[in-house]
Protein backbone atom coordinates (compact mmCIF):
# COMPACT_ATOMS: atom_id res chain seq x y z
CA UNK A 1 0.00 0.00 0.00
CA UNK A 2 2.74 2.69 0.84
CA UNK A 3 6.14 2.70 -0.90
CA UNK A 4 9.08 4.89 -0.09
CA UNK A 5 11.72 4.62 -2.96
CA UNK A 6 15.22 6.75 -2.32
CA UNK A 7 13.91 9.21 -0.16
CA UNK A 8 16.00 11.88 1.11
CA UNK A 9 15.42 14.92 2.93
CA UNK A 10 17.60 17.79 3.76
CA UNK A 11 16.94 20.53 5.67
CA UNK A 12 18.89 23.85 5.14
CA UNK A 13 19.04 26.84 7.70
CA UNK A 14 21.60 29.35 7.37
CA UNK A 15 24.70 27.37 6.64
CA UNK A 16 23.53 24.26 8.88
CA UNK A 17 22.69 21.29 6.48
CA UNK A 18 20.60 18.66 8.13
CA UNK A 19 20.37 15.14 5.88
CA UNK A 20 17.67 13.84 8.34
CA UNK A 21 17.10 11.17 6.01
CA UNK A 22 19.54 9.38 3.40
CA UNK A 23 18.01 7.01 0.57
CA UNK A 24 14.93 5.39 2.93
CA UNK A 25 13.22 2.63 0.48
CA UNK A 26 10.14 0.86 2.29
CA UNK A 27 7.07 -0.92 1.56
CA UNK A 28 4.34 -0.90 4.09
CA UNK A 29 1.34 -3.27 3.35
CA UNK A 30 -2.78 -2.76 4.25
CA UNK A 31 -3.01 -3.78 7.57
CA UNK A 32 0.85 -4.02 8.84
CA UNK A 33 1.44 -2.84 12.42
CA UNK A 34 4.76 -1.34 12.17
CA UNK A 35 7.22 0.94 14.99
CA UNK A 36 10.03 2.52 14.07
CA UNK A 37 13.14 2.49 16.53
CA UNK A 38 15.57 5.11 16.64
CA UNK A 39 17.63 7.07 18.86
CA UNK A 40 17.00 10.59 19.18
CA UNK A 41 17.93 13.24 15.99
CA UNK A 42 18.20 9.61 13.65
CA UNK A 43 14.86 10.80 11.41
CA UNK A 44 11.98 8.94 12.68
CA UNK A 45 9.55 12.07 13.19
CA UNK A 46 10.75 13.30 9.32
CA UNK A 47 10.24 9.63 8.18
CA UNK A 48 6.54 9.90 9.94
CA UNK A 49 5.66 13.26 8.91
CA UNK A 50 6.46 12.51 4.96
CA UNK A 51 4.58 9.24 5.28
CA UNK A 52 1.21 11.64 6.82
CA UNK A 53 1.67 14.22 4.05
CA UNK A 54 2.48 16.62 6.27
CA UNK A 55 5.75 17.27 5.31
CA UNK A 56 7.35 16.54 1.56
CA UNK A 57 10.92 14.78 0.66
CA UNK A 58 13.58 16.66 -0.92
CA UNK A 59 14.20 13.51 -3.83
CA UNK A 60 12.76 10.07 -4.23
CA UNK A 61 8.93 8.86 -4.24
CA UNK A 62 6.36 8.05 -2.34
CA UNK A 63 3.54 6.02 -3.74
CA UNK A 64 0.19 5.31 -1.73
CA UNK A 65 -1.89 2.96 -3.32
CA UNK A 66 -1.11 3.49 -6.62
CA UNK A 67 -0.98 7.12 -6.34
CA UNK A 68 2.32 9.21 -6.88
CA UNK A 69 2.20 11.59 -3.28
CA UNK A 70 5.02 13.38 -4.62
CA UNK A 71 3.10 14.72 -8.10
CA UNK A 72 -0.06 15.66 -6.63
CA UNK A 73 -1.89 19.06 -6.24
CA UNK A 74 -2.14 20.46 -3.17
CA UNK A 75 -5.97 20.05 -3.19
CA UNK A 76 -5.63 16.08 -3.99
CA UNK A 77 -2.79 15.71 -1.64
CA UNK A 78 -5.13 17.74 0.79
CA UNK A 79 -7.77 15.37 0.00
CA UNK A 80 -5.50 12.12 1.12
CA UNK A 81 -4.31 14.02 4.45
CA UNK A 82 -7.88 14.56 5.58
CA UNK A 83 -9.50 10.73 4.12
CA UNK A 84 -7.00 8.74 4.78
CA UNK A 85 -4.10 9.20 7.44
CA UNK A 86 -4.40 10.14 10.98
CA UNK A 87 -2.21 11.07 13.64
CA UNK A 88 -2.35 10.21 17.12
CA UNK A 89 -1.00 12.97 19.56
CA UNK A 90 0.97 12.04 22.62
CA UNK A 91 -0.79 14.96 24.63
CA UNK A 92 -3.96 14.32 23.73
CA UNK A 93 -4.51 18.10 22.48
CA UNK A 94 -8.19 18.05 22.89
CA UNK A 95 -9.91 21.87 23.09
CA UNK A 96 -10.44 22.22 26.90
CA UNK A 97 -13.92 24.33 26.63
CA UNK A 98 -15.99 21.77 24.19
CA UNK A 99 -17.12 18.73 25.23
CA UNK A 100 -16.02 15.23 24.05
CA UNK A 101 -18.64 15.12 21.61
CA UNK A 102 -17.86 18.56 19.59
CA UNK A 103 -14.40 17.30 19.83
CA UNK A 104 -15.17 14.23 18.50
CA UNK A 105 -16.90 16.30 15.73
CA UNK A 106 -14.73 18.85 15.16
CA UNK A 107 -12.81 16.87 11.54
CA UNK A 108 -16.08 16.37 10.42
CA UNK A 109 -17.11 19.93 10.40
CA UNK A 110 -14.92 20.96 7.54
CA UNK A 111 -16.43 18.00 5.34
CA UNK A 112 -19.89 19.02 3.59
CA UNK A 113 -22.21 16.42 5.79
CA UNK A 114 -25.43 16.98 7.19
CA UNK A 115 -26.03 17.50 10.75
CA UNK A 116 -27.74 13.68 11.24
CA UNK A 117 -24.92 12.01 9.58
CA UNK A 118 -22.50 13.67 11.69
CA UNK A 119 -23.87 12.86 14.56
CA UNK A 120 -24.30 9.00 13.71
CA UNK A 121 -20.62 8.86 12.59
CA UNK A 122 -19.53 10.52 16.23
CA UNK A 123 -21.97 8.18 18.16
CA UNK A 124 -20.52 4.97 15.98
CA UNK A 125 -16.80 6.38 16.60
CA UNK A 126 -17.42 6.85 20.65
CA UNK A 127 -19.31 3.41 20.87
CA UNK A 128 -16.34 1.85 18.68
CA UNK A 129 -14.28 3.15 21.50
CA UNK A 130 -16.42 2.60 24.74
CA UNK A 131 -16.76 6.01 25.59
CA UNK A 132 -20.80 6.83 24.39
CA UNK A 133 -21.29 7.64 28.33
CA UNK A 134 -19.02 10.48 28.30
CA UNK A 135 -19.77 12.40 25.45
CA UNK A 136 -21.55 15.24 27.72
CA UNK A 137 -18.25 15.88 29.74
CA UNK A 138 -15.28 18.36 28.70
CA UNK A 139 -11.74 17.12 29.39
CA UNK A 140 -11.37 17.78 32.70
CA UNK A 141 -14.17 16.08 33.43
CA UNK A 142 -13.01 13.15 32.56
CA UNK A 143 -10.03 10.69 33.29
CA UNK A 144 -6.84 10.25 31.63
CA UNK A 145 -7.32 7.03 29.56
CA UNK A 146 -11.21 8.43 28.85
CA UNK A 147 -9.75 11.75 26.96
CA UNK A 148 -6.76 9.62 25.91
CA UNK A 149 -9.78 7.67 24.08
CA UNK A 150 -11.69 10.65 23.33
CA UNK A 151 -8.77 12.00 21.50
CA UNK A 152 -8.06 8.89 19.62
CA UNK A 153 -12.39 8.97 18.45
CA UNK A 154 -11.58 12.26 16.82
CA UNK A 155 -8.62 11.02 15.12
CA UNK A 156 -10.47 8.12 13.64
CA UNK A 157 -13.89 9.91 12.79
CA UNK A 158 -13.25 10.88 9.37
CA UNK A 159 -13.02 7.09 8.64
CA UNK A 160 -8.81 7.42 8.15
CA UNK A 161 -7.32 3.61 7.71
CA UNK A 162 -3.70 4.93 8.41
CA UNK A 163 -3.10 5.69 11.69
CA UNK A 164 -0.02 7.01 12.60
CA UNK A 165 1.67 8.13 16.14
CA UNK A 166 4.81 9.82 16.66
CA UNK A 167 6.16 8.39 20.21
CA UNK A 168 2.32 8.39 21.44
CA UNK A 169 3.32 6.37 24.73
CA UNK A 170 5.97 9.47 25.59
CA UNK A 171 4.15 11.59 28.22
CA UNK A 172 1.75 9.05 29.85
CA UNK A 173 2.05 6.71 32.78
CA UNK A 174 2.47 3.32 32.13
CA UNK A 175 -1.18 2.04 32.98
CA UNK A 176 -2.56 4.56 30.20
CA UNK A 177 0.33 3.89 28.01
CA UNK A 178 -0.26 0.12 27.72
CA UNK A 179 -4.06 1.26 27.24
CA UNK A 180 -3.38 2.87 24.06
CA UNK A 181 -1.40 0.31 22.72
CA UNK A 182 -4.12 -2.20 23.17
CA UNK A 183 -6.29 0.37 21.84
CA UNK A 184 -3.82 0.90 18.59
CA UNK A 185 -3.37 -2.96 18.44
CA UNK A 186 -7.35 -3.47 18.34
CA UNK A 187 -7.88 -0.75 16.06
CA UNK A 188 -4.93 -2.92 13.96
CA UNK A 189 -7.31 -6.16 13.80
CA UNK A 190 -10.12 -4.62 12.82
CA UNK A 191 -8.02 -3.55 9.90
CA UNK A 192 -6.31 0.08 10.39
CA UNK A 193 -2.69 0.29 9.47
CA UNK A 194 -1.12 1.57 11.84
CA UNK A 195 2.76 2.91 11.90
CA UNK A 196 4.40 3.86 15.01
CA UNK A 197 7.54 5.76 15.96
CA UNK A 198 8.76 4.64 19.64
CA UNK A 199 12.22 4.74 21.30
CA UNK A 200 10.93 1.90 23.52
CA UNK A 201 11.20 -1.58 23.09
CA UNK A 202 7.83 -2.38 24.89
CA UNK A 203 6.14 0.17 23.22
CA UNK A 204 7.53 -1.85 19.59
CA UNK A 205 6.59 -4.98 20.79
CA UNK A 206 3.05 -4.21 19.97
CA UNK A 207 4.21 -4.40 16.05
CA UNK A 208 4.12 -6.82 13.82
CA UNK A 209 7.46 -5.46 12.22
CA UNK A 210 9.87 -3.52 13.70
CA UNK A 211 12.28 -1.08 11.76
CA UNK A 212 15.04 0.45 12.82
CA UNK A 213 16.74 3.89 11.80
CA UNK A 214 20.10 5.44 12.67
CA UNK A 215 21.32 8.30 11.44
CA UNK A 216 18.58 8.85 8.97
CA UNK A 217 18.94 5.54 7.78
CA UNK A 218 16.84 2.44 7.70
CA UNK A 219 18.59 -0.11 8.97
CA UNK A 220 17.24 -3.90 9.02
N1 LIG B 1 12.60 21.80 10.65
C1 LIG B 1 13.87 21.42 10.78
N2 LIG B 1 14.90 22.23 10.41
C2 LIG B 1 16.18 21.83 10.50
N3 LIG B 1 16.58 20.63 10.98
C3 LIG B 1 15.61 19.78 11.37
C4 LIG B 1 14.22 20.12 11.31
N4 LIG B 1 13.50 19.07 11.77
C5 LIG B 1 14.39 18.11 12.12
N5 LIG B 1 15.67 18.53 11.88
C6 LIG B 1 16.90 17.74 12.08
O1 LIG B 1 16.77 16.51 11.37
C7 LIG B 1 17.28 15.43 12.16
C8 LIG B 1 16.19 14.40 12.40
O2 LIG B 1 15.18 14.97 13.23
P1 LIG B 1 13.87 14.18 13.68
O3 LIG B 1 13.25 13.56 12.48
O4 LIG B 1 13.04 15.11 14.47
O5 LIG B 1 14.48 13.04 14.61
P2 LIG B 1 13.78 12.12 15.72
O6 LIG B 1 12.31 12.23 15.59
O7 LIG B 1 14.29 10.73 15.44
O8 LIG B 1 14.28 12.60 17.04
C9 LIG B 1 17.83 16.04 13.44
O9 LIG B 1 19.21 16.24 13.27
C10 LIG B 1 17.09 17.36 13.54
O10 LIG B 1 17.86 18.31 14.20
MG1 LIG C 1 10.86 12.80 16.97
Amino acid sequence: MIQLAHISKIYRFGDTVTEALRDVSLTIEQGEFTAIMGASGSGKTTLLNILGCMDTATSGSYVLDHTNITQLKAAELDKVRRHRITFVFQNFALMDRYSAYDNIELPLLNQKLPHAERRKRVLQTARQLGIESQLGKLPRQMSGGQQQRTAIARALVSGADIILADEPTGALDKKTGIELMEILTRLNAEGKTVILVTHDADVAGYADRILTISDGELVE
